[in-house]
């Protein structure tokens, strides 16, 4: 096969899959940690075949109205909304990510956000840092249990259902809305299926989301959904910042109508310091990691590649969302 120009917007963090790319093809890397700017991102379209993109790399009509060389970008990210898929099809390019190597990592974090918030875990450690622990005194660090309680999980996907998977060892009594109804899951967990998103927010202790960032999901979590929520209820976040409105959560956390959120993912990303959110104690804020453990970043990276390769040589792709663009070409 011949050799293909191909451009990897970040080299450090999958070493192993850009070695693998470079055995077949000409790769040429962005070497800096930060994302390359939209100039270079630009001209890179414009000469690669291949492009291996992070979240934050935008791929829109601009970009892609610029390139004819273009066949294929690969996410390393299950997530697609840095790039216009619909404008990907119509210019014949290939789009893919990397679904079912990072959801149990995912899931894992959603937990440790879930215990770390209702426990005051993470608000303990800035706490005794700050200076604060001068006696024994458990009173100001009284959280809420997560075993027994009532968990929400809007998006059943694989990430969700690795989250529901869990929580059935904490005995959670588990509800869901998902855009399909999954009755398998519903008879293999115990869980139960629930026709409006509102009736997560009534009744859920905490409310977990994991649908993906689109036009219909963006904002969904505004004023009246966290107003559903009880006050002694929790809101977490892994998917998208962008699927909350931080300033109606910002109300709600402060005005104690929700107990607290933890939030993987801000709107916007990085958040600023002056963010009113990091204000309040019981927000729990990390920044957007629930993916990144070792073996987990590695096996995105690798899939990563091998869905650039099967889109260069014409073969089916571990995980590619428009195969119809093939005939766009
Ligand atoms: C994803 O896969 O979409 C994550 O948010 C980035 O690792």
């Amino acid at each position: 096969m011949a050799r293909e120009k191909i451009f990897v917007t970040r080299e450090h963090i999958i070493p192993e899959a850009i070695k693998y790319l470079a055995e077949h093809h000409d790769v040429d890397v962005w070497d800096e940690r930060s994302m390359p700017p939209r100039d270079v991102l630009l001209k890179k379209a414009a000469e690669c075949a291949g492009m291996l993109t992070e979240i934050t790399d935008i791929v829109d009509k601009e970009l892609l109205e610029q390139t004819s060389t273009l066949r294929v970008v690969a996410n390393r990210a299950v997530g697609m909304d840095n790039i216009d898929i619909a404008e990907a099809t119509s210019h014949g390019v290939l789009v893919a990510n990397t679904p079912g190597v990072l959801h149990e990592s995912c899931a894992d974090f959603t937990f440790g956000l879930m215990l770390s918030l209702a426990r005051n875990i993470a608000y303990g450690d800035r706490q005794i840092r700050a200076g604060a622990w001068k006696v024994f005194d458990q009173i100001p660090y009284v959280g809420t249990d997560v075993y027994d309680a009532t968990l929400g999980i809007i998006g059943m996907g694989l990430i969700g259902t690795a989250v529901a998977r869990r929580a059935t060892a904490f005995n959670m009594k588990i509800i869901y809305y998902s855009r399909t109804r999954k009755p398998e899951l519903e008879e293999s967990l115990g869980i139960e299926w629930r026709p409006d998103m509102d009736a997560i927010f009534k009744e859920a202790d905490y409310v977990s989301l994991h649908m993906p960032l689109t036009v219909e999901t963006e904002y969904m979590v505004s004023s009246r959904e966290l107003g559903l929520m009880k006050p002694t209820s929790f809101l977490i976040n892994t998917t998208r910042g962008r699927t909350v409105d931080p300033k109606a959560l910002y109300e709600a956390v402060a005005n104690k109508s929700i107990a607290g959120a933890a939030l993987d993912v801000t709107d916007p990303e990085p958040i600023g310091l002056d963010d009113p959110l990091l204000t309040l104690p019981n927000v729990l804020i990390s920044p957007h990691i629930a993916s990144a453990s070792s073996a987990t970043i590695r096996k995105m990276g690798q899939m990563a590649a091998a869905n650039i390769m099967a889109a260069l040589e014409g073969n089916p792709m571990p995980s590619c969302v428009n195969p119809e663009a093939v005939e766009r070409r």
